[in-house]
This record gives C-alpha cells, structure tokens and sequence, in this order.
C-alpha cells in the first residue's frame, strides 16, 4: 500500500493560471506514451484529463516506475504546473502540463475488458457486466452529473413552493398501474407476498388524506413489463400530489418548474405557457398520445376528399366507417424511391394498414401509385387538401381510425429521423390533456387509461354507467420531443364516486375490498381535493442528456432480461432459504 498523495486539484481544474503551482492531482492511468526519453501519461479523473510529464532529469527510481504504468493504474502524482511547449487546443487543461517529481502507485490494473473511452464500440453486454469501467468514461460520468443537477434542481425548486419530502413503503400491497408487479415473499407471513410498488399513488393519496398537503418524492419503482429504450423494470419517478388543487394549479406550478428545471440544468429558456393539445387532437394531427412537435407532417382527414371513385380499398374502408389519412413529406418525392415506400409500407402494416398510397405531385403530372382509379382531377384534390408542392410525397393510409392514426403516428417520426429533423437542441414540450377515463383492453374490457383513481370530468360522471368510454378524465401528460415525460390527474376525492369507478372497471365488491379495502376506508374520514403528477427522472435525465436509450442515465441498469450483468441477479437461493419463506419451487422451472 503506498502512501497516499492528498490531492490539491482535480483532473480537469488546471489552467495557466495555475503555471508555477506546486499540485498533487489523482486518477487513473487513460495513456501512455514514451516518447525518446521523454514520458507522457494523461491522468484522469472525473471532471477531465491532464498531462503529465516524466523528463529525462527526473529521479531515475521515478523514470522506471513510471515506465511500468499501464492502462487504468490508479496513482498519485505531485508536480509542477508548467505551460506546454505543443498546447491541445481539444482539452479544457490543453495550455499546461504537470512535471512529476513524485507518484504513488495505488492500485494497477489487468488489461481492461473494454476501452475507456466513450466511442469504445464494444456490445452493450459488454458495458454492462464492466458498467464500473464504463462508468469511468466521460460520457457516462456527464450523465450522472447531469442526473444529479436534475434532482438537486428539483428539490430546491419544489422545497421553495412548499412540498414535504417524504418517503413511502417500498414493501406494499400490489399498486394498480396496470403493470406486472415484483412480488417479495414473507417469512413472518409464510403464503404472503409484498408487492414492490409501481409507483408510490395510493401513498401519496393517503398523505393528501393525512395533511401533507404538498409532497415530493424521487422515488424507486417497479414494473416487470417488456423492456424497451425507454423502460426499466426498476426506475425512478419524480413524484408528486399537492391538495386544494384544480388541474390549472398543477399545470401552472409544473410549468413554473420545467422553466426553472432548463434554465438552471440546461441554461435553456423555455417559453410558457406551454402548448396544449387534447388527446382528441393529438391523435388525430399527430396519430399519437406523445406527439413530436419539433417537425409538421401533421395528419390529414382524407374521407370526403378521396370518396367517389372505384379504388376498392379506400371504398371499403369507407362503407366500414374507417379512416383515410394522409401525411405529406415536404421534398420527400426525391428520396422516397418505389423501394423506399415499400420498406415504409412494410413498417406500418405492423400497426394494422394493409398498404400505403402513395402521391407525387411533379412538374406537370400528378404521379401516384392509384393512377388507375384516380384521375389527375381527383389527385390534385387531395394535393390541394394536403397542402402539398411539387417536390413533395404524400402518403395515405386506410383502415380503422386507431390502427391509422398509430400507424401514420409511427410514421411521420420514423421519415423525420431519416430526413434529419429531429433536432437535439430544440426542446418542445406540451400537454395533452382531456383524456379518455377509460380504453378497451385486446379481450374489450374497460381498464382505466391512467390508473382507477383518476376522476372523471364533473359533467361525464352521469355518463359512467351508461357510455363509459366516451367519459373524458381530469388527466394529463407533459411530453417531450415525442417522449412521455410524465403523467398525472386530479384524484377521485369521493367515495362513492371511487366505488363506482372500481365497479364501471368490473371489480366486484369483495374484490374491492380486499384490493382496496384500506384506501376507501381512508376515503370515509375527509379528504381533501387532490391531484398530482409524476415524472420519469430516467426519460428525462435521457432527453436532457441528448441520449437515445434511459440506460445511458441509470448507473446499474438492467438488460434486456431484466438482469443486472454486473452482480449477476436475479439469482438461485437455498433450500434453507426457501423452506424459512414457506415456498416450495416447481422443479419444472428449476433449471
Ligand atoms: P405513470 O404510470 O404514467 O403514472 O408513470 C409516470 C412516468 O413514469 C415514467 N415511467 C417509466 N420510466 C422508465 N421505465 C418504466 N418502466 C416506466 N414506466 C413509467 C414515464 C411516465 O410518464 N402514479 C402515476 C402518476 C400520477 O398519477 O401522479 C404514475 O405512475 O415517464
Ligand atoms: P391491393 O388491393 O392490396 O393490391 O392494394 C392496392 C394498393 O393499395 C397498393 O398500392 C397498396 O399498398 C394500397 N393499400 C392497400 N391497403 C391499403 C390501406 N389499408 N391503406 C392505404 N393503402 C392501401
């Protein structure tokens, strides 16, 4: 063990102001080189890389230790700052490099499994199972700086406005998110099993209840549900309820909040108020609940425009009460060739369209692949209603409204990325708000589009029993750039009015009881109107960051299984183990 050399700066400080200065920095060993006599390493830590120099006038002990240093060696060193003879122009400390006169050698290291550095290219599995020497690159070091602005800025913007910190069970009952939940066996109730929360809403209500009156959280949750860029089966919610509260409250204070959030994390301003658009209409210009408002090709109704001819397709989509949308690709009739709209047609018959119809308004003809059923008169009637130049592709689609607009919605963000409009820098953020309460599940039953807590909009709440699908709920999401960022609503405060949204959701009355029992009891005491909100920190901390998947922001994430690669779980347990929670395992699973 080496003495260890107290260190006066960090990597990245040194400056030519510092020129002259006795320092002593720490960090590991990025490279190497030995140039005739001459040895250089850059060391790094955290917030950056500096240059050290071994001269050939050094002590010759030194010299030979130093020869020895190999990649990601942890050290110590002490030394002169002096002005570089050749200054790197690329590094924060480019004008100064450090002499050595004395170096602790802390720790040395085997060969790295991956580089150290952030276009290292290596798998993803990779990563993961060294996420400690992926954790060293800069890249990733940024990003957990980035998350902790994020979360500091989020306290200190929330304590100023009132709300308590307070944390909730993470050993519950099962939450109603509509995910799968993670069950954790009990010992002291052998056949029991806690849920991990999905996220921590029925607490947060119960501290509406308990006169809390603002709280925040930044809490763990867990879902087991299907992996995808912007999923984990463990995240991080920035989570809140405030009391006495209408939807505008909330909207206003959150508002006040993504302002500050940008400015202080981003130096971004953002103007508010902020868009809003209802669910209604975010599916029917942009075929989706999150759009993406950083680029047009907004969705156009088509039904009247294209009725009238013998194009069976349209026809029968038409006699079904179906709808027929286009988008137009400004400039897009050059790069979409014949073969690029199949691959495009190919896409969206994933979300249920059978096809794509595709329009090129050119210098003097009209060119469509419905030449046959369409003349140049009815083709330049839909070109007018598309809004559509010379230069342009539009691209039609018919079917179901929902399968339509999730196709086209698809769509329009796919061709932007591929005509390069998805722009880093420009952050649109908006609200969709009047959703539907309810949606069908694949089987058609009613399940609560946000969650069963949710109320309903005064004037549809006589609508529940008869026509529920067509009740609107006090519900929200804030999205960015196509992401939902976050979600909330106003609460049902009522309970009779709980009692008949957990009926409208099929829930009988022992059901109820033995799911909720607890929370409508709570129900009977008073309770405050409430509502409340919470954010996805990962989804954020992913935007913020410019990154295109929620692992680049999570220091331990898991895989695509759901494993954590570094410490191996989930794992096997002991038969002691088992036979102490009263579980017996099928052997049929058992590997
Ligand atoms: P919701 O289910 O919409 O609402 O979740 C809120 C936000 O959490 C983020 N999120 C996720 N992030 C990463 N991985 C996941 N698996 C994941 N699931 C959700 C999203 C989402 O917008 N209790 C309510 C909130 C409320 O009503 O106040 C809730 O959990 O960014
Ligand atoms: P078909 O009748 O399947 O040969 O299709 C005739 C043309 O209509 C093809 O160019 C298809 O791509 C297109 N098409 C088929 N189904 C749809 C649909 N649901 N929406 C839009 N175009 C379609």
């Amino acid at each position: 063990m080496k003495e260890l050399l107290k260190r006066t700066h960090m990597c990245g400080d040194l400056r030519s102001e510092n020129i002259g200065e006795e320092v002593v920095l720490n960090g590991w060993v990025a490279r190497q080189r030995n140039l005739g006599g001459l040895m250089f390493i850059d060391l790094r830590d955290k917030t950056g890389i500096t240059q050290i120099t071994f001269p050939d006038s050094a002590p010759e002990e030194l010299i030979s230790e130093a020869s020895h240093l190999r990649s990601e060696y942890v050290i110590g060193i002490k030394g002169k700052v002096v002005e570089r003879s050749s200054k790197n122009p690329n590094l924060p400390t480019g004008d100064i490099e450090v002499i050595a006169n004395e170096m602790s050698v802390y720790s040395k290291s085997e060969t790295p499994p991956i580089y150290v550095k952030d276009d290292d290219q290596v798998s993803d599995g990779l990563r993961l199972k060294y996420r400690y020497l992926d954790l060293r690159k800069p890249h990733m070091q940024k990003n957990l700086a980035l998350r902790h602005r994020i979360t500091k800025a989020t306290r200190d913007y929330f304590d100023k406005e009132g709300f308590t910190e307070v944390e909730t069970p993470m050993l519950i009952k099962p939450t109603p998110e509509g995910a799968r939940d993670y069950l954790v066996p009990s010992r002291t109730n052998k056949g029991s099993f806690y849920a991990l929360p999905q996220s921590p809403q029925m607490f947060k209500q119960l501290l509406m209840v308990g006169g809390t009156d603002r709280y925040i959280q930044i809490a763990k949750c867990f879902r087991d549900e299907d992996l995808r860029a912007d999923r984990q089966p463990e995240f991080t919610q920035i989570d809140m309820e405030m009391s006495f509260v209408d939807q505008e409250d909330i909207i206003n204070i959150q508002e006040g909040y993504l302002k500050y959030l940008m400015k202080t994390v981003l130096g971004v301003e953002i103007e508010t108020p902020l868009p809003r658009l209802t669910y209604e209409e975010a599916m029917s210009r942009y075929g989706s609940d999150k759009p993406d408002t950083r680029f047009g090709y907004e969705l156009v109704g088509l039904n009247d425009v294209v009725a009238g001819t013998e194009f069976k397709v349209f026809n029968d989509c038409l006699d079904a009460g179906g709808l027929i949308s286009g988008i137009c690709i400004q400039n897009g009739g050059q790069k979409y060739s014949r073969k690029a709209i199949d691959k495009l047609t190919e896409l969206v018959k994933t979300y249920g369209p059978k096809g794509l119809v595709w329009i090129k308004p050119e210098e003097g003809k009209i060119n469509s692949s419905v030449n046959k059923f369409f003349d140049q008169d009815k083709l330049s009637k839909i070109v007018e209603a598309m809004d559509a130049k010379i230069g342009d592709l539009i691209l039609i689609a018919a079917d179901n409204a929902n399968n339509v607009q999730n196709g086209l919605g698809f769509l329009r963000r796919h061709i932007a990325g591929e005509m390069g409009l998805l722009d880093d820098n420009k952050y649109n953020f908006l609200w969709v708000v009047d959703f539907p309460l309810f949606e069908e599940n694949e089987e058609g039953d009613l399940k609560a589009m946000h969650h069963p807590f949710t109320s309903p909009k005064v004037e549809d709440i006589e609508k529940m029993e008869t026509d529920p699908i067509s009740v609107k709920a006090n519900a929200y999401d804030i999205v960015l750039n196509g992401f939902e960022l976050g979600g909330g609503s106003i609460r049902i405060h009522d309970q009779d009015v709980q009692k008949l949204m957990f009926k409208t959701l099929g829930l009988t009355q022992e059901e109820c009881q033995e799911k909720f029992g607890f929370f409508l009891e709570a129900l009977k005491y008073g309770v405050p109107p409430h509502g409340g909100i919470a954010y996805g920190l990962d989804r954020m901390a992913m935007l913020l960051a410019g990154e295109d998947s929620i692992r680049e922001v999570i220091a331990f994430p898991k895989n695509q299984n759901a494993q954590c690669m570094v410490s191996e779980a989930p794992g096997s347990t002991s038969e002691d183990q088992l036979s102490e929670l009263g579980l017996i395992l099928d052997t049929g699973i058992q590997k």
